[in-house]
């Protein structure tokens, strides 16, 4: 547990936990879509959320695993209103269907949470061909974002209610490989470096969050995106990294964040009415960090332009034959 924390303009520090920062918040009438959320920050994320009457989604690959957990959750509160869909971030199709079903139950949706993620896994393959990392942690929530935003935006217009964005990153975005993202090589193979890789789509996440906010706003939208390092949280996010995460899983929670404060910062920017109208930013141990204060990378308005055209291209369902050879070097 994480014991050290300054109490920011918000009035919390990086040690308070999610309840903290939702206590007193009436989510009912919300609907939020949750993504990964069987373990982890996404679950303590989910069981906040509808500890304070928010209508969750949990948005998982494992449905088995997520029935589990929200029997689990049911037990603990019997009035939640908790439902589980499949969602495989690996795959466009899945996506597309998840995003079908859920629009065919004529659910509003208020708050989307792209949660989900995977950290240094050896070189692979998404169902669609492209480096899994790439995939999974930027252009599956990219995918998602946009094809669920007509959803959001009628709700938000239905209800006047704000609608949130919240997009998970890291910090170790400042820290993948040197040329940010390497646009011609994602698939490439030989160079591939899995701590690298991670950093390169979480920089990715940065930017989306960045080009989305500034859509959202040139269109006048009433929905906000930002985006969030949770901090260290002793999960099973590590489980590439070997030695690593066995420290991560013994001595990290005595020492590093437990997931009731590692899910703080997400449920902060998610409920919070102090985080109204704010957008395009980056936040930090339930404060507001300023995307100002990240890399230069991070807060490049011409590299999320470039970055977005990248991936809308790589979304359009009838690029899915040509994307492996865009992503080769030549
Ligand atoms: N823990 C940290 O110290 C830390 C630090 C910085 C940022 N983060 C970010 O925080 C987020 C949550 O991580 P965590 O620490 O809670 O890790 P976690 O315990 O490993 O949870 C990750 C979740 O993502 C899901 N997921 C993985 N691949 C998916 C896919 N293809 N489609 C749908 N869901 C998928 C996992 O589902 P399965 O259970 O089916 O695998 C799991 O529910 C991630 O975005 C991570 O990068 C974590």
């Amino acid at each position: 547990m994480w014991v050290f924390g300054i109490r920011g303009r918000s009035g919390f520090s990086s040690n308070n936990t999610a309840e903290d920062v939702t206590k007193g918040i009436d989510g009912t009438g919300l609907t939020a879509i949750i993504t990964g959320s069987t373990n982890g920050i996404g679950l303590e994320t989910a069981r906040v959320l509808a500890l304070r009457g928010v209508h969750v989604i949990m948005a998982v690959r494992n449905v088995r695993a997520g029935e589990k957990v929200k029997a689990e959750l049911l037990a603990k509160m019997p009035d939640a209103k908790i439902d589980v869909m499949a969602l495989d971030l690996n795959s466009q199709s899945s996506i597309r269907k998840f995003v079908e079903l859920y629009i065919s139950s004529s659910l509003p949706l208020n708050i989307l949470v792209n949660n989900a993620g995977i950290n240094a896994p050896p070189f692979t393959l998404s169902e669609d061909g492209i480096e899994q990392q790439f995939a999974v942690n930027h252009l599956g929530p990219f995918l998602l974002t946009n094809l669920l935003l007509d959803t959001m935006k009628n709700t938000a217009n239905e209800s006047g209610i704000e609608g949130r964005i919240v997009n998970v990153g890291s910090a170790l975005h400042a820290y993948g490989y040197k040329e940010g993202i390497r646009f011609d090589k994602i698939n490439d193979e030989e160079s591939y470096n899995p701590t690298d890789a991670f950093g390169q789509s979480k920089l990715c996440t940065m930017l989306h969050t960045l080009e989305l906010a500034r859509r959202l706003k040139e269109e006048g939208i009433n929905i906000t995106a930002n985006s969030l390092h949770p901090g260290i949280v002793a999960t099973n996010n590590m489980k590439n990294h070997g030695t690593l995460n066995k420290f991560m899983l013994v001595a990290g929670k005595l020492v590093f964040k437990n997931v009731q404060q590692g899910a703080s910062t997400t449920c902060f920017v998610a409920l919070n009415p102090k985080v109204k109208g704010v957008s395009g930013e980056y936040f930090m141990g339930n404060n507001l960090k300023h995307i100002k204060a990240t890399t230069s990378m991070a807060k490049d308005p011409e590299l999320a332009k470039k970055l977005w055209d990248f991936s809308i291209n790589l979304t359009q369902p009838q690029a899915q034959n040509q994307i492996q050879a865009q992503l080769q070097p030549n």
